[in-house]
């Protein structure tokens, strides 16, 4: 098939790519003349686990190509994909601005009969819209353009195995033929005829998707509700750490236990510093916006985005507690990604955090695998260490902000050894308590039960010195 996607951000870039590693035609195209020129140079401007690897070959086989020349990507795939942004505008209604332009590009420019399908994250209605300006646009009467819906549901770090081994492929169509088109591009994907390449190590062996066919509205829905019913249930998860702080019980054991029920799952219950990324925090938003104009008021969704705001209030005031005044402190930040596995530090908590450190006068230092770089355009001031371990030299506090799992491995024997106050503030309940504690850390998090002995531990060398004396004695 040929296949037009139009639009080289994080899904445009992994949707084209992997239809190519499908087997089929893909250009891409974008409108940043300066990324065309990084992809065609082989370069991927984003960091995705895999997604280098199957463009170059892909490239190479022929089958993935990058233009700047718009006019012709569309006339080139008898399918266009849109996967253009929907960024948040000041009221938190998604700016289709950009799939308006898209629109009119394709009606003017198209020669031949195309099938439109929307592959961003858009209201529902958004397609009934789009086939309403390529109608009205449409430079050519011979040129029939149908329309339809096909969220995505690629999460940042795995969003190629999510796309090559995807739990669901929605398809809201209208009409038999775009049906049938769609089915014929996703077949390698839906039959699971489609193995994983060598190249692809790691990536869990394929498993057929379930194919929901619905109407464009229910398509365009599905994905809003789905997102926004992920944030709710981080955020349930958040308050039930709360209360766990204010009772005495442990958030993990609560939500392990919960999570055995099939009907709750185990997953997104992990309580901290809540959700970011440019998918949940704006659907959300936009999601109220929806059900405001529709007239439905969706209470329990703006309080989830409530509690959400809330955990970055919550955690400078542990930071407070701990550091009594944070000017002139040296805070050392551990994670600046909005979560492990990306370089992607959109709606980041980490970035909330920082600026309320600076405001107060703390001297910050920083550490992340991938999101260095973006975070110094937006915060020049601060230090970038290369490792950890110069994060915690001299060190008041060290903060935990990504989930990154390499920072569980670190010696944290040597860590407390450097800094000037052993005092570890974990946004993510990522590491172990009872190891830090015995190594002589002051250890918070949200929501978990540290007993009162284990707070007040004495650090390792003392109870080192103690135990040999009894021995000796
Ligand atoms: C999200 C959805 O999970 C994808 O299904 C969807 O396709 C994507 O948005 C999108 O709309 O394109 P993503 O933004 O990559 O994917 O990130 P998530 O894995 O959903 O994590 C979002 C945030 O929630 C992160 O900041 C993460 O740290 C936080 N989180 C996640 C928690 O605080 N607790 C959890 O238990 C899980």
């Amino acid at each position: 098939m040929r296949i037009t996607v139009i639009g080289c951000g994080y899904v445009g870039l992994v949707t084209g790519t992997c239809f190519a590693e499908a087997g089929h035609q893909v250009v891409c195209t974008d409108n940043d003349a300066e990324r065309i020129a990084t992809l065609k140079a082989g370069i991927v401007p984003i960091y995705e686990p895999h997604l280098d690897g199957l463009l170059t070959a892909n490239s190479r086989a022929n089958r993935l190509s990058f233009t700047c020349d718009a006019t012709a990507a569309v006339n080139s795939g008898d399918a266009i994909f849109i996967c253009v942004g929907t960024p948040p505008k000041e009221n938190g209604e998604a700016d289709l601005s950009a799939i308006d332009d898209v629109a009119r590009l394709i009606a003017t420019e198209a020669h031949t009969s195309k099938l439109v399908v929307e592959k961003s994250t858009v209201p529902a209605q958004t397609g009934q819209q789009l086939k309403r300006v390529l109608s009205v646009y449409r430079r050519d009467p011979s040129v029939d353009f149908r329309v339809a819906s096909n969220p995505e549901f690629l999460r940042e770090g795995t969003a190629v195995e999510d796309f090559l081994h995807p739990d669901r492929i929605v398809l809201g169509v209208e009409d038999e033929d775009s049906e049938a088109q769609l089915r014929e591009i996703y077949r390698p994907i839906l039959e699971a005829k489609f193995n994983c390449p060598a190249h692809l190590k790691g990536c869990p062996s394929a498993k057929p998707a379930t194919l929901v066919v619905t109407t464009i509205n229910s398509a365009e829905l599905i994905k809003h509700a789905s997102n926004s019913f992920l944030a709710m249930k981080i955020s349930y998860a958040n308050m039930i750490a709360d209360l766990c702080e204010k009772v005495g019980a442990d958030i993990k054991e609560v939500v392990h236990a919960m999570g055995l029920d099939p009907r709750i799952g185990p997953q997104f219950l992990n309580a901290g510093l809540g959700f970011g990324g440019f998918c949940l925090p704006k659907d959300v938003q936009a999601f109220v916006r929806l059900a405001e104009r529709s007239g439905v008021n969706f209470h329990m969704l703006k309080e989830a985005e409530l509690v959400n705001k809330r955990r970055i209030d919550l955690f400078i005031e542990k930071i407070r507690q701990a550091l009594w005044v944070i000017k002139d402190k040296q805070v050392g930040i551990l994670g600046l990604a909005f979560k492990a596995n990306t370089d992607d530090i959109r709606f980041a908590p980490s970035l909330e955090v920082i600026r309320r450190l600076l405001a107060e006068g703390a001297q910050v230092r920083a550490y992340d695998q991938e999101a260095m770089d973006r975070t110094a355009t937006i915060f020049p001031e601060i230090q970038f260490c290369r490792e950890p371990h110069e994060v915690a030299q001299d060190a008041d506090a060290l903060l935990i902000l990504t989930e990154w799992p390499e920072f569980r491995q670190l010696d944290w024997g040597h860590i407390s050894e450097l800094m000037s106050r052993p005092l570890v503030i974990d946004g993510r309940n990522l590491l172990d308590p009872a190891t830090l504690m015995e190594h002589g850390f002051e250890y918070h998090c949200f929501g978990r039960h540290l007993e009162e002995p284990q707070r007040q531990f004495v650090p390792a060398p003392i109870l080192k010195a103690a135990s040999n004396a009894m021995q000796q004695s």
